[in-house]
């Protein structure tokens, strides 16, 4: 097993090389041309590894057969596919090919973008015994020598490649699934804070909510960047650029606030029964801190955002904490 572990990488190395070539042959002029066209240079191209799967239906396949794997081997590490009337084939076919590495930039599998608009926008390789997307993150082996005391953590490939390109080293990204345990113990091993930079959409909305309680379990502290009018990172930083960029970090919201500032869109907060509603569930949620200082803290923060008196709060959320008892 441990031999099979070895295998895999190798063939992931193997394919990661493949993929690059093809992007810089003839056969993947378009290819080039389009992450040009998303205004990636030539060496973060380079950095990242980036390449291309052609249109021939089996081309991996044949060049890693004549390296020398078996068939089961290259089942195994997913990125051909097999059925009765095909034979073997290569899973990814016509795609920019992104390698994902761990921690120490071994290339454990690959996330495979369409050029245009089909479906699926992104094809990613199956978990195997060497791809674990809930433990590893893309963008960690660039991320993890950054000086900064925090990783900016965003949903996409191409948010951390901008990223990067665009001087913030210590992006990464978790891999096409929510952030889990596993991820916020990853982080944990080199930062203590993250700053949370999810798409501007509903879904980012709601995965950044979801993110910071998992990232308190394990002691990280979790800010969030708001990314609007833009849709995520990548196209923030192609429009306002990297101070624009740099002065949103300065503008993060702790996640209690953030959660607030969601709450609001809720209520009417120009009426007062609007907002006494409003003031009353966030008292409630005031109650969830079981630290008193922290609570006191939160609770002048939030008398002070919304206007209301220190005090008044104070008793709103001593009522409420009776209620819930
Ligand atoms: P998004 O849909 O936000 O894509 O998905 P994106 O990163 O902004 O991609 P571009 O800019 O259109 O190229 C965010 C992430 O979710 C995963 C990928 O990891 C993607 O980067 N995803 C998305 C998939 O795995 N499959 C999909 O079909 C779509
Ligand atoms: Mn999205
Ligand atoms: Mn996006
Ligand atoms: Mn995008
Ligand atoms: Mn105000």
């Amino acid at each position: 097993r441990a031999d099979t572990k070895a295998i895999l990488l190798e063939i992931n190395k193997l394919a990661a090389q493949y993929y690059y070539v093809q992007l810089k042959n003839e056969q993947g002029a378009h290819a080039l041309a389009y992450l040009k066209n998303r205004e990636l240079s030539d060496d973060t191209i380079r950095a990242f590894g980036l390449g291309y799967s052609n249109k021939y239906s089996n081309d991996l396949y044949q060049y890693l057969r004549s390296k020398g794997y078996q068939s089961e081997m290259l089942l195994k590490a997913g990125l051909v596919s097999m059925d009765e009337r095909q034979g073997v084939y290569d899973k990814f076919w016509n795609r920019v090919m992104f390698p994902i590495m761990d921690a120490n930039s071994r290339v454990i599998g690959f996330g495979g973008r369409v050029m245009g608009d089909g479906k699926p926008k992104y094809l990613n390789s199956p978990e195997t015994i060497i791809f674990d997307k809930s433990r590893n993150l893309y963008g960690l082996n660039r991320a993890r020598s950054t000086k900064k005391p925090y990783f900016l953590l965003c949903e996409g490939y191409m948010d951390v490649i901008s990223l990067h390109q665009a001087g913030f080293t210590n992006a990464v990204a978790s891999l096409g699934t929510a952030l889990t345990a596993g991820h916020a113990s990853l982080i944990k091993r080199y930062v203590q804070e993250v700053y949370l930079t999810y798409d501007s959409d509903e879904a980012g909305t709601k995965a950044a909510l979801r993110a910071v309680p998992i990232l308190k379990d394990v002691g990280i502290t979790a800010r969030i960047i708001r990314m609007e009018p833009y849709k995520d990172p990548d196209e923030f930083i192609k429009n306002l650029g990297a101070e624009a960029f740099e002065e949103r970090i300065g503008k993060a919201r702790n996640g209690f606030m953030f959660s607030l500032e969601v709450l609001e869109k809720d209520y009417d907060l120009h009426t007062p029964e609007g907002k006494t509603d409003f003031m009353r569930e966030a008292a409630r949620r005031l109650t969830e801190f079981d630290e008193e200082i922290e609570r006191k803290n939160y609770i002048e923060a939030v008398a002070a955002a919304y206007h209301v008196g220190n005090e008044d709060l104070q008793k709103l959320v001593a009522r409420m904490a009776i209620q819930a008892g």
